[in-house]
Formats: structure tokens, C-alpha cells, sequence
């Protein structure tokens, strides 16, 4: 088992490269599917995740080659299959673009329900919904997702959303693409890695406008090209970086970034007493020298505050000088790593499971502690990261799932983290 032993107190300095973003790489990787020509990915995040997505199109048929670690050429032409074996799918809830890609393609998919971080009630019924609307039957049994469109043809239809989801609104466009007529999905999430996915379709051929607003429309196409695309930056690694300036009261740029994207946490940033410079694609944090300021955090779907930042701002307002209040109104159990925190000397509390009370204390105190989830995990590396004394966290294969050379690059800015085998 892996771990990653920290000894906490080292402002973080210096600058750092976002990786491309996972959320969007995992749809995108699926989207290959719905062309018979090569795509070319650059900036790809090698991830535990995305290394999954790789491995399970390889298993459908296609060829795969990382040209390098982060550029891959795939066709995906010589699928044969269309029922998703690789026992590591269960691991990933993006395994759930497969059925809408393989549907968009092929007409029928066969795969296995998604697994992913345990951090609420996580249903499929908007996603069912839209394949459904499209014309395709889908049954949900005890291990996969049945979806066929074999029966009648599939057409355009509006859809509309009765919650706001990433995953439907991206499978429900991916199983579009190659669907005849106008499809409309009403309600749609408009997280940039939507866009992200439209951008890349649209860039081989394919037909979709709205994407990053709540109204997306995507007219059929007959077929799609082939092509290279670059994956946007990850905006939760980014700001993730971004908290550990606030957290250590260091100085951090994250490079290669959109800081539009990165809006919201800017912004709470500065409402916590940070200093944010930023350009074209970098951010600059600049953490106070004295204590954090109390604030009050409410996650929300983009252009919101990112519930994949709820964990890391919680561990900085345990810092903070007062009290603050932390609502998580996406998912239903994300404040898993609130037992760990106290560990920690942290003075957390959840009601209800949706809103954390925390009371700032002015330090933390190094502890062993386990990580829940990916998101949860890096906020505790970073708790870790000011704590006084040293900090064992075990569970990182999690944090490895989304955060490319996380250790390496921490300790590019100074941090005293190194990963083990025990
Ligand atoms: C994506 O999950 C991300 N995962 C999550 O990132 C992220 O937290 C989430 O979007 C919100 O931004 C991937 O992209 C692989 P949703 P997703 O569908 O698509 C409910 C990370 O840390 N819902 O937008 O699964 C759902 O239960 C991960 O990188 C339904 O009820 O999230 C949740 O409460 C964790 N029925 C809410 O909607 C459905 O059919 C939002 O979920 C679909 C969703």
C-alpha cells in the first residue's frame, strides 16, 4: 500500500503546470467512439481514470498509442463489441460514457453501473430519461446498463432536465451526434468540460451550439472526422493549488489555466484575505501573512462554486479566524473526511449531512489519517501540508484517480511530502 507521509509548516512558493482536465478527457475518450477516423488527444492527464478509459476501449477493439504521456492517437474503427468488460470500470463513474457513445455509434451498449467516489446518492435517471426520449430502450439491472436503440430509429427530441448533471447532459449529447434531427436539452450543466466535449465534437464534424448555457442544440450528423484536440485545463487541480497558497500562506502560479474558469474560487479567495494577480493562463495566489478570514461557502453548479472544491475550502476555513458555514447542496455525502479533519484538531461539525459549522482554530496538528474520496484526499494533503508535526495518509490511490504527479509537483513548491510503500 502506498501512503503519503507529510511534515507540515513549508509556505508554498513557486509556480506550477495544471494538467488537462480529467472530467473533460473522460468523455472526450469516450467520444471517440462515434468516428471511424484517428483522433490525435493532447493534454490528456495520465490518471488512474483516464488509464481505465484507455484500457476498456482497447478491450471493446480499439487501437490506442500514447505518443506520449499525455498525447494519445486512437481510432476506434475496429470496435466489434459493444458490452463493456474490464473489471476496473466498476472503479470510475465515467464509465458511464460509454453507453452513450456505443448508443450514439452503435446503436446498443452493455455497461457495467459506475462506481466512483462514495460521496452521495448518485442516480442515472437523467440519463435514462434522455436515451430514452431518443428512441433507445434502457434497463438498469442489478450490474450494467442495458440500452438499445436497435428496435426503431432514434430521432431528435427536446429534452429537459428536471436536475442539473454533468454526466446525463454530456451522454445525452454524445448518444445525439449521430442521431437524426434536432435534439435540445433543456436545463443542460454548463460546466466547461460540457463545452470541452461540444468543442471537441464540433471540431470533427459534429453539430452542437449552446454549450455553456442551460439551452444546448444538437442537429445530427451522418458521420464524423477525424482529428486532433487539445483537453482543456483542469479547473479543480488548479484550484486546488490555488487553496494550498491560501492554506500555507504561501505564493502560487498555476500556469496553463483559464482564469475565467477559475472564477469563483478566485473570488473566495480574496474574500478570505488572498492576493489574486492573474493574465492570459495564469493565476497568481498570494496567501495573508496573518490568520484567514471567516466566510460562507455554497456549492453550486458552474458558474457556482464547485462542490470538487467543497473538501479543500473547508480545510482552509478551519484556519480562519471565526466561524464559517460550508453548504454542499450537490451531493449528499461529501463531508466524509470531516472525522479525519478533527483528527487534525479541526472544529468541523455537519448538520443534516449538507452544511458544515466550523469554528477556526489558528493551527492544525499533524495526524494519520485515510482518505475518503479523491477530492476529500487532496484537501487533507493540504491540511497536512500547514500542519505543525507530521501526517501519514493512506487511501491516495483515490487522490491519484484525478491529481497527475500530485507529490511531485507539491514538492516542486516546497512542500515535505513524499509517497511510500508500507
Ligand atoms: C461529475 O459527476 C463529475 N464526475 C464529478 O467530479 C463532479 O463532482 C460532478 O460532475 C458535479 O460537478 C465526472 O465528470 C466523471 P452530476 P456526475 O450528474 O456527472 C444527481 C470529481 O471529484 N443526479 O452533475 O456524476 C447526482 O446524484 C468528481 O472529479 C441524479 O440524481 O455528477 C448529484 O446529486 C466527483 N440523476 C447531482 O445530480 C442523474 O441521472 C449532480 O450530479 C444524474 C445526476
Amino acid at each position: 500500500m502506498n501512503i503519503y507521509r507529510i511534515r507540515g509548516g513549508e509556505a508554498l512558493k513557486g509556480e506550477v503546470d495544471i494538467s488537462g482536465a480529467k472530467n473533460a478527457a473522460l468523455p472526450i475518450l469516450a467520444a471517440t467512439i462515434l468516428t471511424d477516423e484517428t483522433i490525435t488527444l493532447e493534454n490528456v492527464p495520465k490518471v488512474n481514470d483516464t488509464v481505465i478509459m484507455v484500457e476498456t476501449l482497447e478491450k471493446l477493439g480499439s487501437s490506442v498509442e500514447y505518443l506520449d504521456d499525455n498525447t494519445l492517437r486512437i481510432n476506434t474503427s475496429a470496435i466489434d463489441k459493444y458490452e463493456v468488460k474490464n473489471p476496473n470500470i466498476k472503479k470510475i463513474r465515467a464509465s458511464y460514457y460509454f453507453a452513450g457513445a456505443l448508443l450514439g455509434r452503435y446503436r446498443q451498449a452493455v455497461v457495467p453501473l459506475p462506481g466512483g467516489c462514495n460521496i452521495g446518492g448518485r442516480g442515472l435517471d437523467m440519463h435514462e430519461k434522455g436515451f430514452e426520449a431518443l428512441g433507445a430502450s434502457v434497463k438498469i439491472t442489478a450490474s450494467d446498463i442495458v440500452v438499445d436503440g436497435t428496435e426503431a430509429e432514434l430521432s431528435g427530441t427536446r429534452i429537459y432536465m428536471d436536475k442539473v448533471s454533468v454526466g446525463a447532459t454530456i451522454n445525452i449529447m454524445l448518444a445525439a451526434v449521430l442521431t437524426p434531427g434536432k435534439t435540445i436539452i433543456e436545463g443542460a450543466a454548463k460546466e466547461p468540460h460540457v463545452v470541452d466535449v461540444a468543442n471537441f465534437i464540433n471540431g470533427i464534424g459534429g453539430h452542437i451550439s449552446g454549450a455553456g448555457t442551460d439551452r444546448i442544440r444538437i442537429t445530427g450528423v451522418q458521420s464524423l472526422r477525424g482529428g486532433t484536440y487539445a483537453v482543456i485545463p483542469d479547473q479543480i487541480e488548479a484550484g486546488t493549488f490555488m487553496m494550498a497558497a491560501a492554506i500555507t500562506h504561501g505564493d502560487i502560479t498555476v500556469k496553463n489555466v483559464i482564469p475565467t474558469h477559475l472564477e469563483s474560487i478566485s473570488s473566495k479567495l480574496k474574500e478570505i484575505g488572498c492576493k489574486i494577480q492573474e493574465s492570459d493562463d495564469w493565476v497568481r495566489v498570494i496567501g495573508p501573512a496573518g490568520r484567514l478570514k471567516r466566510t460562507q461557502v455554497k456549492t453550486l453548479p458552474y458558474p457556482g462554486f464547485p462542490t470538487d472544491m467543497q473538501p479543500q475550502i473547508s480545510v482552509a476555513l478551519g484556519l480562519a479566524d471565526g466561524i464559517s458555514t460550508v453548504v454542499e447542496s450537490i451531493f449528499d455525502n461529501r463531508f466524509m473526511y470531516v472525522n479525519e479533519l478533527k483528527k487534525m484538531g479541526c472544529n468541523i461539525t455537519v448538520d443534516e449531512s449538507t452544511t458544515a459549522y466550523i469554528d477556526g482554530v489558528e493551527y492544525y496538528q499533524g495526524a494519520n489519517m485515510t482518505s475518503p474520496d479523491l477530492r476529500a484526499g487532496a484537501a487533507l494533503v493540504l491540511a497536512a501540508l500547514a500542519a505543525k508535526g507530521g501526517s501519514d495518509i493512506d487511501g491516495i490511490e483515490y487522490i491519484e484517480r484525478g491529481y497527475e504527479n500530485f507529490d511531485k509537483k507539491l514538492r516542486q513548491l516546497g512542500a515535505d511530502i513524499q509517497k511510500m510503500e508500507v
